[in-house]
């Protein structure tokens, strides 16, 4: 039985689809069946996989509106054991027609629930919003992934997203649970960057996950390559970080039995 985790946050440029590419990634190749789901009109996981959003017939926006069957619009990508449910940028269209529709928070998980026990794990890649099409991932998912970039305002609408997500906990979906609060982009060379990680462990304690996710430029590139970290630098130290990461869930999750040397090392800062 799958886990269903979303990675989200309302604000914009903070890592989550190039943390939902490279976890989702990191999990298939510790051998766990992974779907990525694009929720985001902006299909930046999907062309972050190597596909043309212009060329998808079906997806998000069909699976939202049970359209077809959701098995058809699933493809395999170049990283093992990684599939993907595709965005268009017509998916935003997904936003308005939802509202007409009875259950409509509850439609997207209706449509994973047919594929939930093909999967580990599947990852929803959610857009820099609260809309109906985010609501409708957190009322599909088990838990939430937030990612929050080391920079200035790095706490800057959190408050709105732990609110929404307390409203989802409260009406739609009781069993949503926070996976963690995930820091990124953090680069040594700034101060700034170390109050940052103080800042927000200081407020959200062990809600913050031990493995941050460093600055590094071949995070950047992999994206027009069309490649997950892993296919595109197994060595770089992205690979290493979205690695340690896909560990540490695992732990938290207690499915796997880790040695010693493999158990997550927090890196140095
Ligand atoms: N650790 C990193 N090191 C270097 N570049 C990164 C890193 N993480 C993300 N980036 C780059 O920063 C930009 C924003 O990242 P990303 O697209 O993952 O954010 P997002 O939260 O999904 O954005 P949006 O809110 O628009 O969906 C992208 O160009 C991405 O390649
Ligand atoms: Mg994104």
């Amino acid at each position: 039985m799958g886990k269903i985790i979303s990675v989200a946050n309302q604000k914009g440029g903070v890592g989550k689809t190039t943390t939902s590419i490279n976890l989702g990634a990191c999990f298939g190749v510790l051998e766990y069946k992974t779907l990525l789901v694009d929720a985001d009109p902006q299909a930046n996981a999907t062309s972050g996989l190597g596909i043309e959003p212009t060329t998808v017939k079906r997806g998000t926006y069909e699976a939202l509106l049970g359209e077809t069957d959701i098995q058809s619009s699933i493809v395999a990508t170049s990283s093992p054991n990684l599939d993907l449910l595709p965005a268009r940028i017509d998916l935003v269209g997904a936003e308005i027609e939802l509202i007409g529709q009875e259950e409509r928070e509850h439609q997207l998980k209706r449509a994973l629930a047919t594929v939930k026990d093909q999967y580990d794990f599947i990852i929803i890649d959610c857009s820099p919003s609260l809309g109906l099409i985010t609501i409708n991932s957190l009322v599909a998912s088990d838990a939430v992934l937030v990612p929050v970039q080391c920079e200035y305002f790095a706490l800057e609408g959190l408050g709105k997203l732990l609110n929404t997500i307390k409203i989802v906990q409260s009406g739609l979906n009781e069993a949503l649970d926070v996976e963690g609060i995930l820091l990124t982009m953090y680069d040594t060379r700034l101060r700034l960057a170390n109050q940052v990680v103080d800042e927000v462990r200081t407020h959200f304690q062990e809600l913050v996950l031990k493995t941050i996710i460093h600055r590094n430029t071949r995070l950047g590139e992999a994206p027009s390559f069309g490649e997950s970290i892993i296919m595109h630098d197994a060595s770089s130290k992205g690979s290493v970080n979205y690695l340690n990461l896909a560990r540490e869930i695992l732990q938290r999750n207690q499915m796997t039995q880790l040695s010693e040397e493999e158990k997550v090392i927090p890196l140095s800062q």
